[in-house]
C-alpha cells in the first residue's frame, strides 16, 4: 500500500528539517532524508562528513541506521532532499542499504521547492544483491 498525503508531508517535513543540520563542510552539499517504518515510525537523516573524506555518511543511511538501532527492521518509504533539480535520487550505496531493509521501498526525491520525483526500489536497484542470494549458496 503506498504512503498516505498526511504521512508523506511528515516525511517531507522531518527531510528538510533534517537537512538543516547536515555537516557537509567540505562538499557544502547538505541532505536530509527521513524513512518510513512498517510499523509507522519516521526517522530523520542528514549527511555527516569528516575530513577524512571516505567517513561521511550519507544522509539515507543515517536515517536508516537510526530506525535499525532503535529496532525498526522494515522500510516502507525513503524521502530524500537535495536542493538540485531535477531532485538528487539515492547514490548506489545507499540503494544497497535501502535494499536490505526495504526491497519494495517507495522512493521520493524532492528539493525544497517542492519539485519532486517519486520511484521505487525494484527500479533504483533492479537484480540487486541481498540476502537471498548469501542464503541461495550451492
Ligand atoms: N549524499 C547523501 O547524503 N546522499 C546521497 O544519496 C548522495 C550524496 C551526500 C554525501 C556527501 O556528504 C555529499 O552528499 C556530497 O556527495
Amino acid at each position: 500500500m503506498s504512503v498516505d498525503a498526511p504521512q508523506r508531508a511528515a516525511l517531507v517535513a522531518a527531510a528538510n528539517d533534517a537537512r538543516s543540520r547536515a555537516y557537509a563542510p567540505y562538499s557544502a552539499f547538505p541532505v536530509g532524508s527521513a524513512v518510513l517504518t512498517a510499523d509507522g515510525a519516521i526517522y530523520s537523516g542528514c549527511n555527516v562528513e569528516s575530513a577524512a573524506y571516505p567517513l561521511g555518511c550519507c544522509a539515507e543511511r543515517v536515517a536508516i541506521y537510526k530506525a535499525v538501532s532503535d529496532g525498526h527492521r522494515a522500510i516502507r518509504c525513503v524521502v530524500v532532499v537535495t536542493d538540485t533539480s531535477p531532485p538528487a535520487a539515492p547514490c548506489g550505496g545507499c540503494r544497497q542499504v535501502i535494499l536490505e531493509f526495504g526491497p519494495d521501498a517507495e522512493v521520493i526525491c524532492t528539493n525544497p521547492a517542492g519539485d519532486t520525483r517519486e520511484t521505487s526500489m525494484t527500479q533504483l536497484l533492479p537484480f540487486g544483491f541481498g540476502g537471498s542470494e548469501l542464503r541461495g549458496r550451492g
